[in-house]
């Protein structure tokens, strides 16, 4: 181990890493591959880590990514330019180094039944992680939602590990005009569990119509973080418990929820 490379917990990595690859893959959002480790190659789908550019020259907090595929090799994160802390990040180049801080969070359970995935906007990223560790289950499907052809990404890349890619855009200039719960609506078959990650009306409108149809639900929220790792409750969400409501923290009981359990 690198003498600058610590070890958090046995299981999580925190230290710096080097950007092999940064590219905007449509306009202001990026794909970047930085260095693998022992540790965040054994990522699951729907973890996150928590990254900090060095090069920056402010002080902010690290911000989380969802983990969009992992090996031994390199780990892919996709994000869109939001505010300063996107913006250093895609400001990146090749070789700079940028401290790593995961695998963190629960992701989503394995499963061997056929899985409708849903994704909207950027909640497709950690979809491509799923969709690759369920590529050998004929039956999984996947919707992907976009406003429009401009804003669509990796779909080709879905449709190299999964057979049944299904886009739609709020406009219709790729796909099927509508959004996901309608499309799903129309393509499901014999599936009982969807796995969602999104925006919150999405996965609000997925849930519903996922108790309608008897089926489980896991969604993928995102919050604010102070911390990362589960001590400044920063980014807690209600979550129904045992019929009564209670606070969980998206970074330690999530980012990966029951969706019937939500309370949006
Ligand atoms: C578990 C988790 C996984 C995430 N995975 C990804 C990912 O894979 N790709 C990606 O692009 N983004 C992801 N995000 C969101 C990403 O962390 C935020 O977009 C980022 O923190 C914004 O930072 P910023 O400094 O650019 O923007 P800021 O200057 O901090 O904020 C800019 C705008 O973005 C809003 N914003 C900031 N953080 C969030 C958030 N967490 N949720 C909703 N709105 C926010 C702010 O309210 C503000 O309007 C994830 C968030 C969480 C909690
Ligand atoms: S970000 Fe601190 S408890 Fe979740």
């Amino acid at each position: 181990m690198n003498s600058r490379e610590k070890l958090s917990s046995e299981k999580i990595f925190f230290g710096l890493r080097e950007v092999i690859n940064i590219n905007e893959i449509v306009k202001g959002t990026f794909l970047v591959e930085i260095s693998s480790s022992a540790q965040l190659s054994k990522s699951g789908p729907g973890q996150f880590v928590y990254i900090i550019p060095k090069t920056q020259k402010r002080t902010i907090l690290p911000r989380p990514l969802c983990i969009a595929d992992a090996d031994a090799d390199t780990v892919k994160l996709i994000f869109k330019v939001k505010g300063k802390g996107t913006l250093y990040l895609s400001e990146l180049s090749k070789g700079d180094k940028i401290s790593v801080m995961g695998p963190l969070g629960k992701g989503f359970q394995a499963v061997n039944e056929p899985v409708l995935l849903a994704g909207g906007g950027l909640g497709a990223a950690p979809l491509y992680f799923l969709a690759k560790k369920l590529r050998n289950n004929e039956k999984t499907s996947l919707v992907l939602g976009f406003k429009n052809k401009d804003e669509a990404y990796f779909i080709n890349e879905f449709k190299s590990v999964l057979r049944n890619v299904f886009v739609c855009t709020d406009d219709g200039s790729l796909g099927s005009r509508g959004n996901v719960t309608g499309k799903i609506g129309e393509i499901i078959k014999d599936e009982k569990i969807i796995c969602a990650c999104g925006p919150r009306p999405m996965l609000k409108s997925l849930s519903a119509f996922a108790g309608e149809n008897k089926m489980r639900i896991f969604v993928s929220l995102e919050e604010r973080m102070g911390c990362g790792m589960g001590a400044c409750l920063g980014c807690v969400v209600k979550i129904r418990s045992g019929g009564k409501e209670e606070y969980q923290r998206v970074c330690k009981e999530g980012p990966v929820f029951d969706g019937s359990k939500v309370i949006y």
